[in-house]
């Protein structure tokens, strides 16, 4: 698991191990669970190979996890992830687990706009 534990200390998250993110993941579930959803797992590496790190940062997103205050009606209405999850440069936000593919029970640390589910 020494990839897990480098990954979250990447995010700088405190989180069990078993969560289903890969290396250089970062979880966003700054809303997400209080509304009941599962977490995010935003694939970071994924997206570094095919885009310019100028493409998003900080055009769309602060280069730092839990800063940005994404919701899911911004995303439908085009700004963060929904730049490019509009239907043309990628697949349209309708397709609810590709994104909210985290396990629940996540913790997020408080700097990062979380907080431990009771
Ligand atoms: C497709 C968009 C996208 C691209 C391209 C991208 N990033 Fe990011 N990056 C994000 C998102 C989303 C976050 C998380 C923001 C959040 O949690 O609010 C992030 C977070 C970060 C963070 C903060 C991590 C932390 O633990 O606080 C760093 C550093 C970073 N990116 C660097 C880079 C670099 C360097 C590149 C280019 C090699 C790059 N990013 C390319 C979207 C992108
Ligand atoms: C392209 C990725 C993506 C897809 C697809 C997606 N979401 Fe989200 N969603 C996000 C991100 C990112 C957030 C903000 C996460 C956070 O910080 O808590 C979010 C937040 C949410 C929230 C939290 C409350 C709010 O108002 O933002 C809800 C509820 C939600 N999404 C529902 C859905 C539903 C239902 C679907 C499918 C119809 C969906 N999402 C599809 C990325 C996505
Ligand atoms: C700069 C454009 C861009 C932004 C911004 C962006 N994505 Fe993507 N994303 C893409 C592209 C392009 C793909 C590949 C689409 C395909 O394969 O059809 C993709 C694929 C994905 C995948 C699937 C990865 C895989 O393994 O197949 C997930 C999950 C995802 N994005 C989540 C997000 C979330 C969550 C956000 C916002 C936090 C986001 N993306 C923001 C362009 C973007």
């Amino acid at each position: 698991m020494a990839a897990a534990v480098g990954c979250f200390a990447l995010a700088g998250l405190a989180l069990p191990l078993d969560v289903g993110a890969e290396y250089g993941d970062i979880i966003m579930n700054r809303e997400a669970e209080k509304a009941e959803m599962p977490p995010v797992v935003f694939p970071h590496w994924f997206h570094r190979i095919r885009f310019k790190c100028k493409v998003c940062h900080d055009d769309i997103f602060v280069m730092k996890a839990g800063a940005n205050e994404v919701t899911m009606i911004k995303i439908i209405k085009g700004e963060f992830c929904g730049k490019c999850h509009n239907g043309r440069i990628a697949w349209a936000p309708l397709y609810c687990d590709r994104c909210h593919s985290g396990k629940s029970q996540f913790t997020i640390a408080p700097s990062q706009g979380g907080g431990a589910l009771p």
